[in-house]
């Protein structure tokens, strides 16, 4: 796909993809998350992005993309956390490493 191709299409995905994030269910609770393992939990019924490292230490965070506010998807085989909506990614820890976004995803205490 081309470039220009790629910019259209994500532009049309994007209000659809932007509320999918907000409306998609979770399957997973912090108390499950094994070492190494991140996943998008409820916690005081809001979405969380929380991540277990393999030090068994608990990061968390806000799944709202620092560039337009989609919720982010955990790729456990990557172990980072990825925009569906224009391709941005976060480290595990939330650290920007790919854009559009240029800012971090902001911590949260649960
Ligand atoms: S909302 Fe655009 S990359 Fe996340």
């Amino acid at each position: 796909m081309t470039d220009i191709g790629k910019q259209v299409s994500q532009s049309v995905l994007y209000p659809k993809r932007f509320l999918e994030g907000r409306f998609k269910k979770t399957n997973k609770t912090i108390d499950s998350l094994k070492n190494g393992e991140g996943a998008i939990v409820e916690v005081g019924g809001k979405k969380v992005a929380a991540f277990k490292s393999e030090q068994g230490k608990m990061v968390t965070l806000s799944p709202v993309c620092k560039h337009l506010g989609c919720v982010v998807d955990w790729n456990g085989k990557e172990k980072t956390w990825d925009c569906p909506c224009h391709g941005s990614r976060y480290k595990a820890e939330g650290a920007v490493f790919r854009g559009p976004s240029k800012k971090n995803l902001d911590k949260v205490e649960i």
